[in-house]
């Protein structure tokens, strides 16, 4: 097993309807071992830092708000492969393509709306996980399940 990091957090919309603790278990017990969580709202700043790569396109200024309107979870999870697995558990960024069984594809029904955000590389997961983390705040701990989640 080779440990990968990846940055996930459960988004306004999902904080609001009372989601956290469905998601967070559909990553726990598929085997995903959890290293940091935060509660808190992203500043302006940060979200701009976060979606730089959306500035300038239509859905921009309504993604920086809505991303900042209210309380997220944050939280860095790892696993083998922890990047694509997540993003696989979360389903098309439009929900109404996303399969039945990904989180999108269970709880969301628009692209504005979707729920959770999910790193697209492990090196989006290093940037993402080092504008929301400090070093320190990641816990490097023994998890005794894991001899029972890998070969
Ligand atoms: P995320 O970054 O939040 O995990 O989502 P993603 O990779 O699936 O999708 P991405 O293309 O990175 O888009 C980031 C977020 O911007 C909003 N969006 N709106 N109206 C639109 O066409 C549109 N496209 C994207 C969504 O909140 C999306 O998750
Ligand atoms: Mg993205």
């Amino acid at each position: 097993m080779a440990a990968e990091q990846t940055y996930l957090m459960v988004k306004p919309d999902g904080v609001q309807r009372g989601l956290c603790g469905d998601i967070i278990s559909r990553f726990e017990k598929r085997g995903l071992k959890i290293v940091a969580m935060k509660f808190t709202v992203i500043k302006k700043e940060t979200a701009e830092n976060h979606y730089g790569e959306h500035k300038g396109k239509g859905f921009y200024d309504s993604l920086i708000s809505y991303i900042t309107s209210g309380p997220v979870l944050a939280m860095v999870l790892e696993g083998d492969n922890a990047v694509s697995v997540c993003r696989n558990m979360m389903g098309k960024t439009n929900p109404q393509e996303a399969p039945v069984g990904t989180i999108r594809g269970d709880f969301a029904m628009v692209t504005g709306m979707n729920l959770i955000h999910g790193s697209d590389s492990p090196e989006s997961a290093k940037r993402e996980i080092s504008l929301f983390f400090r070093p320190e705040e990641l816990v490097a701990y023994k998890r005794t399940a894991d001899e029972w989640i890998y070969e």
